[in-house]
């Protein structure tokens, strides 16, 4: 029986171009009106010159940062995704799994000044893979995560474990991807483990929605 682990990532191989189609009509409207605008203002806050986008997927925010002058670098485990980053004009952007990654078996660059992942850190182990693009990072870089809010989607079990999502909400043809769902505390612990300190929470909010739409972290290489 397959690990969640590799189901997870087998899913994305499986709705790479459902998502492309997703993220590419505008579909998610906390995506619209809320999340992209929170990750990309967190992002230029920090004013970085060389950015790693660590699952980039189809590169949305790779095109978004380069249109603000950055050299932005993306990693993502589906090849189909990679590609059509690429071909919207990403020059830089690699294949790698995240256990490759955490393992340090392949060569994505390195000195950046900022990671992001955006919504792009669904698995359990997420320690040994944070250590390594700390390892990535200037001394001092910042690592920038925006995820699901725990206290948004808990829907009445606050505890870490695994989850899954049907994309029911979604037009299409799609996979159920096992995903795993962390409370705040295990967030703020495991950026702890992997050698970061947080400097930033962010909530942020549509105003007229009575719920945050997003977790944002901001973080420093300690
Ligand atoms: C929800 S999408 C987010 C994509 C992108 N960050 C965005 O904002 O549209 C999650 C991404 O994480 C990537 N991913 C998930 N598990 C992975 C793994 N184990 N190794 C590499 N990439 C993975 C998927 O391929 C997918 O592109």
């Amino acid at each position: 029986m397959p690990s969640p682990e590799s189901s997870l990532l087998q899913s994305w191989h499986d709705n790479a171009d459902a998502w492309i189609e997703v993220i590419r009509s505008g579909a998610i409207e906390s995506r619209q009106q809320v999340t992209d605008q929170a990750i990309l203002l967190a992002i230029m806050g920090r004013q970085p010159e060389r950015v790693l986008d660590l699952g980039c997927g189809e590169g949305w925010l790779l095109r978004a940062l380069t249109a603000r002058g950055i050299d932005a670098t993306g990693v993502d485990g589906d090849v189909t995704l990679v590609e059509a980053a690429r071909e919207a004009g990403s020059a830089n952007v690699h294949v790698a799994s995240y256990q490759t990654l955490a393992e340090a078996r392949v060569d994505i660059g390195r000195d950046y000044d900022l990671i992001c992942a955006n919504f792009s850190l669904l698995q359990q182990d997420i320690i040994a893979l944070l250590a390594a693009m700390n390892a990535l990072l200037v001394p001092g870089g910042t690592l920038i995560i925006q995820t699901l809010h725990p206290w948004t989607v808990a829907a009445g079990d606050y505890q870490d474990g695994w989850r899954e999502e049907s994309f029911a909400a979604f037009k299409g043809q799609w996979q159920p991807m096992p995903w795993y769902f962390r409370t705040l505390s295990s967030w703020l612990n495991a950026l702890d483990m992997a050698g970061f300190r947080l400097v930033g929470l962010q909530e942020p909010q549509h105003p007229q929605s009575a719920v945050p739409q997003s977790l944002l972290m901001i973080a420093e290489s300690r």
